[in-house]
């Protein structure tokens, strides 16, 4: 068997928040660490247009996000790092393969289903209320993205995982009709990469306004940590880790023994104000020296264009003869 190939998108919405560094970027950046294996990492900012969000938000979420994982060290040598609207072959294999993609497999997109299920309990008369053709096709650019480059697991969230099945679902039917092109994709669930807890005790992520930014500077950090929601236990008294948030996020960071140490103060009755200093001091020393870097490539964001640039062109060496072949294989072909 070949070379697994590692590919997963990141939509441009919103600023990184340490739920992303713990679930996507860290082990992102530790697996492209393997050089026996190949990784593609991509700024999916063509699906943020589903969403319709302002256009000056999905650039600066763009540069944030593209920051972040430059200056967490990603290795731009080993992996693809790229922005999907620089690769022209993704929207044109996109549009190839709606006509391998039936329709009733869209309408079981649970996406889409969630939206009409919500027009639905609102008592719209339009259940297709707010449904673009960018929202029900979706998981068709990202079947694109994940075919165009032969990936044979892609690291996604639950949430994501019926689309990787769907990418598969078309890829296995395109073959069918037009032979064998294109490489059969699984999804990998990180099973350790941890679902993080937001200020309020819900997962953390943008849309519960819950979030805390990787690259906060130190005074909201801290303001953000001093926040999270605590029972209220008096200092001296036992805690419970099994439902304490701050339990949770510090243990997405800490190694085995810390985690040991905290759950004796823990038992030991250690006050709720000083477990969140403890948390702070901890995530702004493991944070510092990204941070430095990440406001040194927000303030010249030229230098993360030409990062992106230079990806796409690794990319493109890729992306552009596999789709020569692939519209030789759908009869799109030069007349001579
Ligand atoms: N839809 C994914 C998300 O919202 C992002 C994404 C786009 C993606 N294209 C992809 C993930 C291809 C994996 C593979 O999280």
């Amino acid at each position: 068997m070949s070379q697994d190939v590692f590919l997963t998108g990141i939509t441009t919405t919103g600023t990184p928040h340490i739920g992303n560094y713990v679930g996507a970027i860290r082990p992102g950046i530790e697996a492209s660490k393997d050089l026996s294996t190949e990784h593609f990492y991509f700024l999916a900012d063509y699906h943020s247009l589903a969403k319709n969000e302002d256009p000056d938000k999905i650039s600066q979420s763009t540069l944030e996000i593209a920051a972040a994982w430059l200056a967490l060290g990603l290795d731009t040598e080993h992996a693809y790092f790229y922005r999907q609207s620089d690769i022209p072959e993704i929207p044109e294999l996109t549009w190839i393969l709606h006509g391998m993609t039936a329709k009733g497999l869209m309408n079981r997109a649970h996406s889409y289903k969630a939206q009409v299920q919500a027009n639905v309990e609102s008592g719209n008369k339009d259940p297709d209320k707010g449904v673009t053709m960018a929202l029900y096709s979706y998981p068709i650019l990202m079947a694109a993205d994940i075919l165009m480059f032969k990936s044979t697991k892609v690291p996604v969230g639950q949430d994501q995982k019926q689309h990787v099945e769907m990418a598969r679902d078309i890829a296995q039917r395109f073959n069918h009709h037009y032979g064998e092109v294109f490489v059969l994709p699984e999804a990998v669930i990180g099973e350790n990469t941890a679902v993080l807890k937001g200020l309020d005790g819900r997962k953390m992520s943008k849309s519960y306004n819950n979030t805390i930014p990787l690259f906060a500077d130190e005074k909201r950090l801290r303001k953000l940590i001093m926040k999270i929601k605590t029972n209220s236990l008096e200092p001296g008294e036992p805690k419970d880790t099994g439902d304490s948030t701050l339990y949770d996020i510090y243990t997405a960071f800490a190694t085995e023994d810390e985690i040991k140490d905290i759950e004796k103060r823990y038992a030991e009755g250690i006050a709720w104000g000083e477990m969140k200093q403890v948390l702070f001091e901890y995530i702004n020393d493991l944070i510092k020296p990204a941070r430095q870097e990440y406001e040194r490539l927000i303030a010249d964001p030229a230098v993360v264009e030409r990062e992106l640039q230079k990806g796409a062109d690794r990319a493109r060496e890729i992306s552009a003869p596999y789709l020569d072949q692939i519209r030789e294989a759908i009869g799109i072909r030069s007349l001579g």
